[in-house]
């Protein structure tokens, strides 16, 4: 039996026993058992009320009706406390309708976004929102989502930065407008140079263009035997990347640098250089969506010029920098795997790897310097 039809029955019910006013008594006694408020009542309508609920109901009703009285002058022993309002309906209404808003603003996984949005602002995991919405959202909080969805919908602002964190390789990240928002892609990129560096004894590992350090703090946590040094050109990022370090415990084993690309670096025996360097090529770079363009860092993303600029100066300065059969790792665009191999193997590496990403694209290229000791000292 749905709500509206409770409703009937009890309307009904009260004008047989000449209540006055017999739809208002009914809503009263209604919205009480279900715990809503009565001017929300009819946005319910088609509710299915459970057994206990209609036994309630009709409970109140007998009682009212026995004693000649409207449902608010019930005797107290007639009416039980209600539990704990119950808003899962309002609550998921509201994320309802805060998806429609995104998505009407053109934000490409509003679903998601506003999962993300609410599970920050209620403070539980996202996977499980959907079993965390029966509390009441306080207006504070409504007060807030609603500012976040704002920022996402008409500023463009990516959601790692309302949110201020994300998870990168399974660990969680500070993530600002100083910093570059670590990518899925650049996971593969540390993928592959754990494999190598797993056979490395205390590898020497230095990441050039750090940025928020999600590339170095990973390192650093998943193989503590390394010791690594995180360069950028940027103070701010690497504010952010310290912050990151710390988050993630990994302060023994990393250190960083501010550094134009080798500018401040002094040691010459690193077992691998890692870089994801700002590879957007300029005219690429004007075409990119309001979230990327307005909001993360020009200098992380483009060289302002072909976008190899960083492979070309890292690939020919590397060799100076690593022990003889040491690695340079790169992330790379969508379409410069072939050219970057190339200014690779003119620098006098071997290319050891291409790796594509998920989506099939050739993401990560993998070169090492060639020398006589390299052959024995890997395996
Ligand atoms: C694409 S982001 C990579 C950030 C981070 N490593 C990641 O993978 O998420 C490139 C980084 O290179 C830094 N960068 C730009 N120019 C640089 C330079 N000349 N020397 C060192 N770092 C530079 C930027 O500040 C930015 O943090």
């Amino acid at each position: 039996m749905k709500l509206l039809d409770i409703l009937k029955f009890s309307e009904e019910y009260l004008k047989k026993y000449s209540f006055s006013k017999p739809r208002l008594e009914s809503e009263k006694v209604i919205s009480h058992v279900l715990n809503l408020e009565r001017i929300t009542l009819y946005a319910y309508f088609d509710m299915e009320l459970n057994l206990e609920q209609k036994e309630k109901i009709k409970s109140y009703l007998k009682a009212m009706a026995r004693n000649r009285v409207n449902f608010d002058e019930l005797p107290k022993e007639e009416i039980s406390v209600p539990k704990e309002r119950d808003c899962t309906l309002e609550n998921r209404a509201l994320l309802q309708k805060s998806i429609d808003y995104l998505a009407k603003n053109d934000v490409i996984d509003s679903r998601l976004d506003a999962e993300y949005i609410f599970a920050h602002v209620l403070k539980v995991k996202r996977t499980i929102l959907s079993m965390n919405l029966r509390k009441e959202i306080s207006l504070a909080e409504k007060e807030e989502i609603k500012d976040l969805l704002y920022k996402r919908a008409k500023e463009k602002k990516p959601l790692q930065y309302l949110l201020g964190e994300w998870e990168f390789y399974g660990l969680p990240f500070k993530v600002d407008e100083r910093v570059l928002i670590p990518r899925a892609d650049t996971e593969i990129l540390v993928e592959q140079c754990k494999f190598i560096l797993n056979e490395i004894e205390n590898p020497k590992v230095l990441d050039i263009g750090t940025g928020s350090g999600a590339i170095s703090v990973t390192i650093a946590k998943e193989i503590p035997s390394a010791t690594v040094l995180g360069a950028d050109i940027s103070g701010d990022a690497l504010e952010v990347a310290v912050e990151n370090r710390k988050i993630n415990n990994v302060e023994s084993n990393l250190k960083f640098i501010k550094s134009d690309v080798f500018s401040n670096i002094k040691d010459m025996d690193y077992d691998m250089i890692i870089s994801n360097p700002p590879y957007i090529p300029q005219e690429e770079y004007e075409e990119l969506m309001p979230e990327v363009k307005k909001h993360e860092p020009q200098r992380a993303l483009t060289d302002n010029g072909d976008g190899y600029y960083f492979y070309k100066k890292i690939s020919e300065e590397a060799p100076k920098y690593l022990k003889d059969g040491g690695y340079l790792a790169f992330e790379v665009g969508y379409n410069q795997a072939q050219e970057v191999s190339e200014l690779m193997k003119k620098s006098g590496f071997q290319i050891i790897a291409i790796v594509k990403d998920y989506g099939g694209i050739e993401r990560v290229v993998i070169g090492r310097k060639s020398g006589e000791e390299s052959v024995d000292k890997i395996s």
